[in-house]
């Protein structure tokens, strides 16, 4: 087993979450993965190091059958319309892999089978036989999403069999209440089937080890949770499953079952790798002297982290991840991305919206990049960052300085006897060290903001030299300011090379420079007659509110067109008055509120029904922060059965009102005390 961490490797090997083939980018996923990433790889390659950068469609999982299943058509025509949906407008964007490939690929098959194979002789699976739900009439066993039916913990009668999305509870579809296949509408049966599974528990001690060797140099964030998935307690997981879809399991008794879709896709690294360099891909998955790292979103963290190394320690040839540098999420506009909402700004809709903007975007999703905890991208910020930090800041600086060259030396250099200004150098190199420590530290937000104060300090510089009041009466002290102005433009189109590439190209190309000839220590600036800059052009231009408005329009009008095609009108069966009865409505009073820990989505809230005070746990916590739940009146069904939702006991449900994927409190229009009957 290889794990040490490498101080002075020979190359990297990085990757980016292989996306699921199943619909377009959003922002969402380039900030949380791929823009970091490729700044990272930008950054390295820039740095004279051998990288190579892997990425690829995951085209595999029930993500896939779903949205054939959604779109009335196959797996086959939903990966290859999303999957070059996906790669082009990766290209587009300037997100540069070394390849971009595919899971459906006959050379990732058949990497994935050998793996499965190598891992299976050695002993490393534990065959189980479980019952499992089989829909007679498709005649298949069904994934836990193809099986709906009620909540045993609150009673909705819409729950998946892996989760009642109503309540949050985690369940297994045995768990469900009169389940139902929602391939055919019957009533599944269960059936007896062999599946082959990684026993974790037994990495439980080895993946401590490696974990805990990391402490210091990953995220906390997903230190942070690696810990807690430990001190849970590894469960075994299954690596094969009863579908058709999928790499098939390379043994004879396993027909029609493929690969779990989370063993397969890591190995999708491997896979594309080798297709990469076909002759020396092992020396970047087996030789100590490679570090790896793998970008991808916290949703993504206990599979890179624990499940992928655990089948790399089983494998023993492979080295692990030195690093799994995850972002949190991104949400927009004040609420969670969805692709089933249509809740997203979808990158390829950008591109066709802001054509040859392609930095004003790289730079506000860095700016806000979700490094340590969510954030928030809203069309507003969008437009106050671009204007007033792209266009004001460092495109006024460099327009600034193409202007007045143009204008006194009608854009020739001019030739001085230069003087090394001790104040311009400290600043520039601080510009480098800082963006390389941040960049390398995954600190990418801080690393351009380290870029911009160089552009601030230019900015600083060239106002207070005021150059247009003194060339006529110092025309030689204004030669050198210009010089230096040009020296700084210069470093910015270098240090920008990682982070805003279009921008940076522009900039050489407006200062007529080759970035090879701009280093951190000695830069080449040719001057007289040899080197005139170009008349200059805005390197970005203001948005206008009319365009922030457009999207803003086109976000809320697709996202409406979506959820009224679903659940607002889902009618629900009508039930008797006796039934209705049954419920206990009451008002309540919410008089203290805290987050559930390690929850997202859960308040734990205690109430006043005036004859008792309870505790009742509630999924609102992306609706209503603590503070504004305490002191409201809601509407509660009080004779709910107790349930135990996170360790804590929950009795009774808060009613709430949805809109848009919105919830509101239900309130009483009056003031009104706890306890009383609602009828
Ligand atoms: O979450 C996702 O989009 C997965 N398709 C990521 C897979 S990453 C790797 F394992 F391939
Ligand atoms: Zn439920």
């Amino acid at each position: 087993m290889k794990m040490k961490n490498n101080e002075n490797p020979k190359r990297y090997l990085v990757t980016a979450a292989l996306p699921y083939a199943n619909g377009p980018l959003h922002i969402g996923h380039i900030a949380g993965c791929y823009l970091p990433a490729d700044i990272y790889v930008r950054f390295l390659r820039l740095a004279g190091k051998d990288v190579k950068f892997i990425c690829g469609s995951d085209e595999h999982g029930m993500a896939i059958t779903m949205r054939a299943k959604k779109e009335d058509t196959t797996p086959k025509a939903i990966v290859d319309k999303y999957d070059k949906l996906m790669k082009d407008a990766f290209a587009e964007f300037g997100i540069t892999f070394d390849i971009y490939s595919r899971t459906s690929n006959a050379l990732h098959h058949k990497t994935a089978q050998e793996f499965f194979l190598h891992l299976y002789n050695k002993g490393v699976f534990t065959e189980k036989e479980t019952e499992q739900y089989y829909d007679e009439k498709a005649k298949q066993f069904l994934a836990d999403r193809y099986i709906k039916g009620t909540c045993p913990k609150c009673g909705y009668n819409e729950a998946y069999g892996d989760q009642c999305e109503k309540c949050g509870s985690s369940l297994n579809p045995t768990d469900l209440i009169n389940p139902i296949s929602t391939l055919t509408g019957n009533s599944p049966t269960l059936r007896k089937t062999k599946n082959w599974y990684l026993p974790l528990g037994e990495y439980q001690r080895s993946l401590g080890d490696y974990i805990k060797s990391k402490k210091d140099s990953w995220k906390a964030n997903v230190y942070g949770q690696c810990i807690s998935w430990l001190n849970d307690g590894l469960q075994e997981r299954a690596m094969t499953r009863d579908l058709d879809w999928g790499v098939k399991v390379p043994l004879k008794e396993a027909e029609g079952k493929v690969l779990y879709v989370w063993f397969d896709a890591p190995i999708g690294y491997i896979s594309a790798t080798k297709e990469l360099l076909p002759n020396d891909w092992d020396v970047y998955w087996k030789s100590e002297d490679t570090v790896l790292i793998h970008f991808i979103g916290k949703d993504n963290i206990v599979f890179h982290c624990l499940i992928f190394p655990a089948m790399l320690m089983a494998h023993e040839q492979y080295i692990l991840p030195t690093n799994v540098p995850a972002n949190e999420f991104l949400n927009l506009e004040g609420r969670k991305i969805s692709t089933s909402k249509n809740w997203a700004v979808w990158l390829h809709e950008y591109l066709e919206d802001f054509p040859n903007k392609q930095d004003e975007l790289r730079y506000v999703l860095t700016s806000i990049a979700p490094e340590t905890s969510d954030s928030e991208f809203t069309w507003k910020d969008f437009q106050s960052k671009v204007n007033n930090e792209l266009v004001a800041i460092l495109g006024n600086f460099i327009n600034r300085v193409t202007t007045l060259i143009n204008k006194y030396y009608e854009g020739y250099v001019p030739e001085i006897n230069r003087k090394d200004n001790p104040e311009l150098i400290d600043e520039i190199s601080r510009a480098y060290q800082k963006s390389r420590e941040f960049t390398l530290n995954y600190n990418f937000r801080q690393g351009l903001s380290s870029i911009m104060d160089l552009a601030r300090f230019g900015n600083r510089f060239i106002t207070a030299q005021e150059p247009w009041k003194r060339i006529k009466t110092e025309p030689e002290s204004v030669k050198q300011i210009l010089v230096d102005c040009l020296i700084i433009s210069a470093h910015l189109g270098k240090l920008l090379i990682p982070y805003l590439p279009h921008s940076s190209d522009r900039i050489f190309s407006m200062l007529n420079l080759n970035p090879e000839d701009i280093n951190e220590r000695e830069s080449i600036i040719p001057f007289g007659k040899q080197h005139k800059i170009l008349e200059p052009s805005l390197l970005f231009e203001k948005i206008e509110d009319a365009e922030i408005e457009k999207q803003r329009l086109k976000l809320m009008n697709s996202s409406e067109k979506e959820s009224n095609s679903g659940s607002i009108n889902t009618i629900i069966p009508e039930v008797s008055f006796n039934d209705f009865e049954k419920m206990d409505l009451r008002t309540a009073v919410i008089t203290a509120a805290e987050k559930v820990p390690k929850t997202d989505k859960l308040l734990k809230l205690s109430i006043d029904l005036g004859y008792e005070q309870r505790t009742i746990v509630s999924g609102i916590a992306e609706h209503y922060t603590p503070e504004e739940a305490i002191g409201q009146t809601v509407l509660i069904i009080a004779n709910l059965a107790p349930r135990t939702i996170k360790g804590i006991e929950s009795k009774g449900m808060i009613l709430m009102a949805e809109e848009n994927g919105k919830l509101s409190f239900m309130t009483t229009h009056k003031p009104f005390k706890g306890g009383a009957v609602v009828k």
